[in-house]
């Protein structure tokens, strides 16, 4: 049997008679999994040298006699306060030039030599002292990297690595001054040594600059986390190394990070309190689980799914009877082969004290802990059958860090995001039954149907030419509004209308266009006007079809959405953000001209998605409502799991299976 369940676990944080106990009930539960030790470098250094790994080693035996096995964090989120003593010079410096200091978390510089030679020091032992235990199986390096890096760090030590990364991208100080567009506001360099980490300015930012900086900081981030691998790799050569992610989150490029790991992990709190109340969307969920299988073309691990109310200082709402195990089996749905939930036991102290786990502080099972068990024992057997299979989705969402990065720096519309922006297109196909993946630009395109590319702002030659082959050799792409503006350095392209070379390919020129602040647009789509929103290009035709019209202001009856055949393709221009209806109509249009299956119908709130095998499909009805719902199903299938087919219990998961379509 594969391991498709556990929980975070923090023995240090209860006494050692408790132990036994809580191994005894998560056997119970259908745990076969925790993961620990990733905030606990004091307790096992708590003096330079002074290794404790006895009290770990202990834990992971007691699991490990109950056969529930344990995955080790590197506790280097948090070095403990005997170090930053020694070493105040770890302590990170924030966008104002003020040292962020101990007493909470993410108190590091990652560039820091000497916070490195900590970390050696320390990860080699720890690995090197679990290496045969047979109790553990893996490693996670560090926790959430870029987790509350967000403006970090500006130290002396970050601006030399800085400096020389950019010395090793330009070659030259002119080259850097050409492709920083210097000449603006006296911002030429004599010298690499002369230039900075990106500290508050007085007024304004270079944008080209601004863009370097974010690539440095992820690539520093890939650099840290690589550097650990290795040390894991050396001392301890036969476990599998991962990482908790957070979805979409833009800190570190999560593509760079997984090329080092075995498999991908991520984090998720739908009813975080701070996110849309009372929770996050459904289907924003889903796009967040469709990146994260994309980040690695694999299935991944969920490290952290919520099992309870969340909360610090404030607190989120409590999850209703059944929501959880909807969450996690939506995981489960788009490609995780186990779910760990974070966390097992409520704890009484600290920052977390009311982050709840699948036991509240009294330790008794209740409520969570019974909903936990009966999820595990009804579905882990099938997960075994369907471990390692994918999606197959006919749909590809494009999805850069750069273009995500471009658009932090500038949005060009105050509202404008990258992420929101490519989850406004996933919404609505997710609403339609629709599997999607999220691609890199580059990546080879010729399996998807259809293609959306939202938002393709910097621009180069060869990815121009790559859309083109696309289309050419007979697939249907989706650019929008923003695309072409910028070269690969930020700077605005000046050698052609927008949008450059892919103005050819989908024959239209954009010689102006209308920024809606502070007011919305209107569309003419068919017989019916709809709102848009944020951006219009202003769009001549060059042997596009126009598909729809704006119907408002100065460019009203002008080309608002446009159609063009090309090579065995299609190519469509979205010339704004269509707000909700027209995106549900539009998408309902381009998927019917691209011959794309739909899993089903139903209400929102319902979702529908499947894992394949070369021969088998999963199908996953998933009720992410507190409501009974109806649906209905395009296919065969078999049932495994549920009440009545076609019909839903309030938070209900059903599992089908049936035979592969033959595509
Ligand atoms: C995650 C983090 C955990 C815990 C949890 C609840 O971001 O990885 O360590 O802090 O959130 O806040
Ligand atoms: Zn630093």
């Amino acid at each position: 049997m594969g391991i498709h369940f556990g929980v975070d676990y923090y023995p240090e944080h209860w006494p050692r008679e408790r132990w036994e106990t809580d191994a005894k009930l998560m056997k119970e539960m259908g745990v076969q999994v925790v993961r620990m030790a990733e905030f606990s470098w004091f307790k096992m250094e708590p003096a330079l040298g002074e290794f404790h790994f006895e009290w770990l080693e202990e834990a992971v035996a007691l699991l490990d006699s109950y056969g529930i096995k344990t995955i080790l964090g590197t506790p280097t989120a948090a070095p403990p306060a005997w170090i930053v003593r020694k070493n105040p010079e770890i302590q990170p410096i924030d966008r104002e030039g003020r040292r962020r200091y101990f007493g909470g978390r993410h108190h590091d510089c990652q560039s820091n030599a000497v916070y490195r030679a900590h970390i050696r020091r320390f990860v080699t032992a720890f690995a090197k002292q679990f290496a045969d235990n047979p109790g553990v199986i893996g490693w996670q390096i560090d926790n959430e990297l870029g987790n509350s890096h967000g403006d970090l760090c500006m130290c002396s030590s970050c601006r030399q690595l800085y400096q020389k990364w950019l010395k090793r991208k330009y070659g030259t100080i002119e080259a850097l001054n050409e492709a920083w567009g210097a000449a603006f506001w006296s911002q030429g360099y004599n010298d690499f040594d002369q230039i900075g980490t990106p500290l508050i300015t007085a007024a304004g930012e270079n944008p080209s600059a601004m863009l370097d900086w974010k690539c440095y900081c992820s690539d520093l981030v890939v650099n840290f986390a690589e550097w650990q691998a290795d040390i894991i790799r050396e001392n301890c050569p036969n476990h599998f190394i991962t990482h908790n992610y957070m979805g979409f989150d833009n800190k570190v490029d999560y593509y760079d990070l997984g090329t080092l790991l075995d498999f991908v992990s991520n984090d998720i709190y739908p009813a975080g309190h701070w996110q849309k109340q009372p929770h996050q969307p459904e289907n924003e969920l889903a796009a967040c689980h469709d990146v994260v299988r994309g980040y690695k073309k694999k299935p991944f691990w969920m490290m952290e799914q919520q099992a309870g109310m969340a909360g610090w200082e404030i607190m989120g709402r409590a999850l209703e009877p059944g929501q959880m195990s909807a969450w996690a089996m939506q995981s489960v749905a788009h490609g995780a082969d186990a779910v760990v939930f974070f966390r097992w036991r409520t704890c009484a102290m600290g920052t977390e004290q009311y982050w709840h786990g699948i036991l509240g502080h009294s330790g008794r099972p209740g409520r969570t802990y019974y909903e936990a068990q009966k999820l595990t024992q009804t579905f882990a057997k099938y997960m075994d059958d369907f471990e390692g299979t994918m999606p197959d989705p006919e749909v590809a969402i494009v999805h850069s860090f750069r273009q995500n990065y471009a658009f932090d720096i500038q949005p060009n519309h105050p509202q404008l995001r990258y992420v929101e922006q490519l989850q406004k297109y996933y919404k609505a196909l997710h609403g339609k039954k629709i599997p999607v993946d999220f691609v890199q630009d580059m990546d080879d395109l010729s399996k998807y149907k259809l293609v959306i590319a939202p938002l393709q702002y910097l621009m180069t030659p060869g990815l121009e030419q790559h859309y083109m082959d696309y289309v050419e050799g007979g697939g249907h792409l989706v650019l929008t509004m923003r695309t072409g503006v910028k070269d690969a350095n930020n700077l605005c392209m000046t050698d052609r209308e927008l949008p450059g070379r892919l103005g050819e390919l989908c024959g239209i020129e954009v010689p102006e266009y209308d920024c809606l602040l502070e007011t919305t647009g209107g569309v003419l789509y068919g017989k019916k006007e709809y709102a848009v929103e944020k951006w219009c290009d202003i769009i001549e035709l060059k042997g596009a079809n126009q598909i729809a019209e704006y119907s408002t202001g100065f460019y009203r009856q002008t080309p608002a959405i446009t159609e063009n055949p090309y090579g065995k393709g299609t190519a469509w221009y979205i010339g704004t953000e269509p707000g909700e209806e027209l995106m549900e109509d539009i998408m309902t249009y381009m998927i019917g001209v691209c011959g794309i299956r739909t899993l089903g119908t139903a209400a929102d709130g319902v979702e529908m998605m499947t894992r394949e095998s070369d021969d088998k499909v999963w199908l996953f009805v998933i009720n992410h409502t507190g409501d009974e719902q109806v649906y209905h199903l395009h296919g065969m299938y078999t049932m495994l799991e549920g009440e009545k087919e076609e019909q839903l219990l309030p938070y209900e998961v059903q599992l089908f299976v049936g035979n592969k379509f033959q595509k």
